[in-house]
Parts: C-alpha cells; structure tokens; sequence
C-alpha cells in the first residue's frame, strides 16, 4: 500500500492543529513527526507533550522519527504520548535488537532509519525485527534539503534484500521528496513516502491532493 506520511516540521506551529487536519482531511494516511535531540543532529525540535496534545487531532497513524541518541530511554513515553510507529536511527542505538524489542513490547510498530551514507546491508540481521526500513534521502536535522540521488539504489537494495527473504516490511523515504520525485522513488521499491516542505509551504489540501496523484501514477 502507498501511503503519504506529511512532516510537521515544514508546517505552521501556530495553527499546527488545523495544518494537520488539513493534510489528514485530503487523505494523508499517516502524520511524520521529527523529534530531534539537539545531539543526534544539530537540531532540537519537539517532544511527548506536543505529540499527546497533536494526538486528540486525529486518529491518523502517529509516525514517530526520533532523531535522538539512545532513544530506548524514552520509547515507553513516547507510546504514552501516542505513537503508532516508532523509528529509531541504527546509528543512534547501542543496542539496536533491544531498543526494537523494547518498541513492541509497549505496543508500537518497530522502525528502523538510516542516514544516507549508512549501509542497507548493515540492517541485513534485524529485517526481520521491524515492521519498516526509513531510507534518509537527505541527512537528519532540517526540512528543505535536496533530495540526494544515491539513495535511490539504496532502496532499491533494500527492496531486493527484503524480496530474497519474503519480507513484506514497508520502507520509507524521507528527505526532499515533492510531487516531481515521488514517482521514481515508489519505483524505486519504497512505499512510503515523507514530505514537509512540498506539503506545508503553501496550500496543505491541494500539496497534498497533488501527492498522492502523483503517487498514482507510478504503476511499476
Ligand atoms: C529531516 C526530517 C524530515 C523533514 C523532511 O531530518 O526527518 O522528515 O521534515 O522535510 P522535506 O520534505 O522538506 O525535505
Ligand atoms: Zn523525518
């Protein structure tokens, strides 16, 4: 299934609730919220209380990117919070298989990111552990970056790795995504796709209508 994960991060924090039911109202499947630490990446962003408060908004899919060191220390709040999904970064965890355990045992989906110049074949002993892949397509830590071409392959590896072992995982893009890539990217092999400026900059409903037709047309 294809879905549309929109990132609040582009979006207005004044009026964040209507922005959401915006992008949920013209059939956004899931909402992407960047949680950043200050010290995985550059930036600091947002935490438990905004996503508990965002919750009542909708009951869409909470797809929670936690851009922070050793995540495993908040993964119970944040499901607290409301979270469906929880990614965290291979390369943010010691102890990754058990910072996965820890996420479905308190009830959310397990997810796994990785930078851009990480590795597909470094996840090669957990597919099996996750319920998603996040293939970076820019690095962590600000919305609006260039879509970075190499990540392509990447999920492309990764689509094939999962294919050879009959693993129906879902893999997700994030970075630079607009309504002029997300075609090449779902070829590519992924099938969920994250964007916050090509939705949030300008008008939410028609950014995000303009998405998911987009998304139609990759047939491949
Ligand atoms: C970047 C975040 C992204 C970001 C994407 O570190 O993980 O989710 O919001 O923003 P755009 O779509 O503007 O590249
Ligand atoms: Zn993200």
């Amino acid at each position: 299934m294809r879905i549309l994960a929109p990132s609040i991060l582009a979006a207005d924090f004044t009026r964040l609730g209507d922005q959401v039911r915006a992008a949920v109202c013209a059939g956004a499947q899931y909402i992407h919220l960047d949680v950043m630490d200050g010290a995985f990446v550059p930036s600091i962003t947002f935490g438990m209380p905004v996503i508990e408060r965002l919750r009542a908004c909708t009951d869409r899919v909470f797809d929670v990117h936690m851009m922070v060191e050793e995540p495993g220390r908040y993964v119970a709040d944040m499901r607290k919070a409301g979270a469906d999904i929880i990614c965290v970064h291979a390369e943010a965890c010691r102890h990754l298989d058990r910072t996965l355990n820890q996420i479905r045992e308190c009830g959310a989906r397990p997810a796994v990111a990785v930078n851009p110049a990480t590795p597909v074949e470094s996840l090669s002993c957990i597919l099996n552990e996750a319920d998603m892949f996040l293939i970076m397509s820019v690095n962590p830590g600000f919305g609006g970056q260039k879509f970075i071409p190499y990540t392509l392959e990447k999920i492309r590896r990764l689509r094939r790795m999962l294919d050879e072992r009959g693993i129906l995982a879902d893999i997700e893009v994030d970075g630079g995504i607009s309504a002029a890539n997300a075609a090449e990217v779902l070829a590519a092999g992924a099938n969920v796709l994250v964007a916050g400026s090509a939705i949030f900059c300008g008008d939410v409903e028609a950014n995000v209508r303009g998405l998911l037709a987009a998304m139609e047309e990759q047939t491949g």
